[in-house]
């Protein structure tokens, strides 16, 4: 048994579907159902009995403490937190209440759990908080790629509340001996992605004939990972990631944003045209820019290979093909998440 939280946003969903098409082993999932949390993405395991889904807050010690006491898991994956960065510039309470608060909660019932396990599941136990390359700030043109050992430099408070949580996770691994993992991973993209983030906002906004905003010059670059290889990176961590280490995480995938949506909009040209004939790029629209907006985000992704042996299944070009299928098969799954809470989001941006 293990307890997965967040796992019914983007990444954790996704995690958990991988999981419970390779082994038996139960998942328990905590997730408080924010706006990013949605069940849909868990729909194929709704009469599976491996699944075991909690509507609760990793900040809620009680809950927390009896789900570790009830189910006895053998690990812990931190996928929880506010994970948009735009939506950090706009109010940032929430992420220092889940990313930062959320996180120590649940870092003290773990231990408590974990301080009270036999020597064997003591030893054996694991937690493993999954986090992001934005804590190191953004990279020169030229400079190397983030290494783990790269400064912490974090620039938006979505970047800060995460450094600030990684920085508990450490602590609680050298003061107290919690046995931690770390993983920083650099931009995903693949299935049931919020629309809210470049990628799927991107898809979605060509479809619906609206305009594909790009903040600034448009040649800020990003790393770009298909989830299902962070999913596979996770669990090879998990199975055998050395105690305290942290992990960085990537597919060696720099792209300028522009480049990426000129390529999403060929694809889209390609699969399913505009009833006008006109090309989807002539919708994309130059709008102010992110305020602080990191330039340069890189993974060197060498440790994880070299000692666990993990690289990607993906290239950029194959992934973000079966993403812009994905989506297209998926338009019911866009409509029910983009009809609630969503609509009072877009727009919001800097003079978009
Ligand atoms: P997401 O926003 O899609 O999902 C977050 C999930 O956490 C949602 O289901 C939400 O309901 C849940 N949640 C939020 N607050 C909670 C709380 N207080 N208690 C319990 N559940 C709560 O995010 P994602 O993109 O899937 O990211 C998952 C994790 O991976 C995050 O920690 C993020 O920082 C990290 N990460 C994301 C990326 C990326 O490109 N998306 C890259 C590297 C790391
Ligand atoms: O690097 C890992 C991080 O990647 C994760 O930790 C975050 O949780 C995740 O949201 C993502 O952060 P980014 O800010 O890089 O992702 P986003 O999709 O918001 O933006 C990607 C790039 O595209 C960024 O340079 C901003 C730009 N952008 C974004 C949006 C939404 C645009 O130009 N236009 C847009 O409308």
């Amino acid at each position: 048994m293990i307890l997965v939280t967040g796992a019914a946003g983007f990444i954790g969903s996704n995690f958990v579907l991988d999981w419970l098409a390779q082994s038996d082993e139960p998942v328990v999932n905590l997730d408080l159902l924010t706006y990013a949390g949605n069940l849909e993405n868990l729909a194929s395991l709704e009469n599976d009995t491996r699944h075991h889904f909690v509507k609760g807050d990793i900040g809620d010690f009680e809950l927390l403490s009896k789900l570790l006491a009830d189910h006895k898991p053998r690990a812990v994956v931190n996928f929880a937190a506010e994970s948009h960065v735009d939506r950090s510039i706009h109010g940032p309470e929430d992420f220092i209440q889940t990313n930062i608060v959320g996180t120590f909660h649940l870092l003290e019932a773990v231990r408590a759990y974990w301080n009270d396990l036999a020597d064997e599941a003591k030893s054996n136990f694991r937690f493993l908080h999954v986090s992001t390359d934005e804590v190191y700030g953004s990279l020169g043109k030229d400079s190397p790629a983030f290494a783990e050992t790269h400064r912490y430099e974090p620039n938006s408070p979505y970047s800060a509340s995460k450094a600030a949580s990684d920085h508990l996770v450490r602590a609680y691994h050298h003061t107290y001996s919690l046995p931690v993992l770390t993983t920083n991973c650099s931009n995903n993209y693949g299935p049931y992605h919020f629309p809210e983030k470049l990628i799927p906002l991107v898809i979605h906004n060509a479809l619906a004939g609206k305009p594909l905003p790009i903040y600034g010059d448009g040649q800020q670059i990003r790393d770009w990972l298909y989830v299902k290889d962070h999913c596979s990176a996770i669990r090879r961590v998990l199975e055998a990631g050395r105690v305290g280490e942290v992990y960085n995480v990537g597919g060696w995938n720099e792209k300028p944003n522009l480049d990426v949506v000129h390529t999403l909009c060929a694809i889209l040209d390609e699969l399913s045209p505009r009833a006008d004939g006109n090309a989807y790029k002539e919708q994309i629209t130059y709008v102010k820019d992110r305020p602080g907006h990191d330039r340069r985000y890189a993974i060197d992704a060498s440790k994880i290979e070299r000692e666990l042996g993990w690289k990607p299944a993906e290239t950029f070009e194959t992934g973000i093909r079966k993403t812009v299928q994905w989506y297209l098969d998926n338009q019911v799954w866009v409509s029910n998440v983009t009809s609630g809470a969503y609509k009072n989001w877009v727009g919001k941006q800097y003079g978009a």
